[in-house]
């Protein structure tokens, strides 16, 4: 206990001596990620290119490796942007993670069904997993650094997901698209990621997953909490217990899609369900003309609570990886509630760090 403790002592010390950018402030063990769009990987946006390439180690697509995007008609794949996105990361010195394999939203429409609309056997949608993941992760296969396998298969009740994938196949189809992934790249880390990870019935449902993919020999390494925050959900003692709970399955945890919104949320809505959405509201857009003072100091403290976090749990942690780079990109302007301004990132609309970046890259030096 104490040896540990004096241990991690030493890795801090050691690892932020020399911290000036934000990939450092954790030590070289924690990729530091961030998505990015289409046209921010095709390499004609300088700015982010810039700051990337000063800032992070590592890259998300936030798009174009979904089924629906690279398989839109059966058997015809396009890969032209996932190229591109593969090409650019390993130009600018990025780790590439694959987001995602299989998720019951942004597939194409005929994934799950027949020609005339009805859902598909089994054995059908065993077979059309079993090539989307073989030929996907097999065509980048020793370039991707990591999969997120399977994203948002377990409910905030910790029941699985009534998705078509649960309705056909139940959650065998979990294993069985683990293990296609490392059929298909043997070396490729790989991951199950899930939102509103902090709620007690979906941690304990995904650590029971976990569990079970384990005891029955199928390789899982870590777990990603997406991490949609806000200025007051969740409870960050639930969100750090998560991860404890999910370090005591033997894999690694990490945040995978940071960001924090300031915004209201429409009534008790905390999730991040991406087909669900809500009426616009004025009120529920209040920073149109910019953020106020005093909403950006908790949003700068919120930021600094989550990396004290993260620093306790340096050694839980492979990779943090924000959803954005800057607060225009962000998707939180259209989810839940089309057509908002929301602030979640830590780059402002004109590419301006916040000063929230040079403090957490202060409080580690
Ligand atoms: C979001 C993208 O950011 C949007 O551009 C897209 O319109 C919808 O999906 N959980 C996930 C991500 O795993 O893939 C989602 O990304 C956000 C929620």
């Amino acid at each position: 206990m104490i040896r540990n403790f004096l241990l991690s002592l030493l890795c801090a010390a050691t690892a932020t001596a020399s911290a000036q950018h934000l990939r450092d402030v954790l030590g070289g063990d924690v990729l530091m990620g961030v998505a990015l769009n289409q046209w921010q990987t095709s390499g004609q946006d300088a700015r982010t290119t810039a700051i990337v390439r000063e800032h992070f180690n590592c890259l998300t697509p936030e798009n174009v490796m979904k089924s629906g995007p690279l398989q839109p008609a059966e058997g015809v794949f396009d890969f032209q942007a996932a190229d591109d996105v593969v090409a650019y990361a390993e130009a600018n010195g990025l780790q590439v993670i694959g987001h995602c394999l299989v998720w019951h939203s942004q597939a194409p429409s005929w994934f799950f069904t027949d020609g005339t609309g009805k859902p598909v056997s089994a054995e059908v949608l065993r077979e059309r997993i079993q090539k989307h993941i073989s030929t996907v992760v097999g065509r980048y296969r020793g370039r991707i650094h990591g999969w997120d396998v399977v994203n948002e298969a377990i409910e905030d009740d910790g029941s699985f997901r009534r998705s078509p994938l649960y309705n056909i196949l139940g959650e065998d189809f979990i294993e069985l698209a683990f293990r296609a992934a490392h059929e298909a790249d043997p070396d490729a880390e790989l991951y199950y990621n899930d939102y509103s990870m902090a709620l007690p019935r979906k941690r304990e449902a995904v650590c029971r997953l976990v569990r079970r993919l384990k005891e029955r020999g199928v390789r899982i390494d870590a777990v990603g909490m997406q991490s949609h925050l806000s200025l007051t959900h969740p409870d960050l003692h639930e969100y750090e217990t998560t991860m404890d709970s999910l370090a005591a399955t033997g894999v690694k945890v990490m945040v995978t899609e940071l960001d924090v919104s300031v915004l209201p949320s429409p009534w008790g809505f905390n999730g991040a369900e991406v087909s669900q959405s809500f009426e616009y509201k004025k009120a529920m857009n209040p920073y149109t003309e910019g953020l106020p003072d005093s909403v950006q100091a908790r949003f700068e403290e919120r930021y600094l609570d989550l990396f004290r976090i993260y620093a306790r749990h340096r050694q839980d942690l492979s990779r943090i990886t924000f959803w954005g780079l800057t607060d225009e990109q962000s998707w939180l302007n259209g989810f839940p509630i089309k057509g908002r301004t929301d602030y979640p990132l830590l780059w402002n609309r004109d590419y301006r760090a916040k000063p929230v970046v040079g403090r957490i890259i202060e409080s580690f030096r």
